[in-house]
């Protein structure tokens, strides 16, 4: 039987990719509004596309969370605290550095998912090491489609 650190390790490990699916929905966001240039309507629509493909897995990675008898996120603050995703306030920022930054923090997210898989093979949760499957499929898109406009 797994133990109970290995379903720790679970929960916060599964916590810390949550923060990211919210860091990284509001930036692709600030992204989609902010965006300027004469790709402005791909990319307005593009990231609009990926933000709503982030924010679609919240709910269900802080569900894995509580029914892995866990408490999830409750706060910005909290998000802050746990994200590996930085930041970017910067008003005006160059589209092409727009679509490097969102790769990078992709390819960052794909690394974190593989992490959760891992642990949720250690903790014996099947049902979160087969979304992260998913989770990965979704993301990898993501990369290669942004990777493919920066090139
Ligand atoms: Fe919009």
């Amino acid at each position: 039987m797994p133990g109970d650190n290995a379903k720790k390790a679970l929960i916060d490990s599964l916590n810390g990719l949550l923060a990211d699916y919210f860091a990284l929905y509001l930036k692709t966001k600030n992204y989609h509004w902010h965006v300027a240039g004469p790709q402005f309507r791909d990319l307005h629509l593009l990231f609009d596309e990926q933000s709503a493909e982030l924010f679609g897995l919240t709910d269900i990675i802080g569900e894995r969370v509580r029914k892995n008898g866990g408490t999830t996120l409750t706060s910005i603050g909290a998000i802050a605290d746990k994200t590996v995703i930085k930041d970017d306030d910067r008003a005006k920022v160059d589209a092409l550095a727009m679509i490097k930054s969102l790769r990078d923090d992709n390819a960052t997210l794909v690394e974190r998912i593989r992490a959760v898989k891992a642990a949720a093979g250690e903790a014996g949760d099947n049902a979160t090491e087969g979304m992260a499957d998913d989770w990965t499929d979704q993301a990898e898109k993501r990369v290669w489609f942004l990777t493919e406009i920066a090139s």
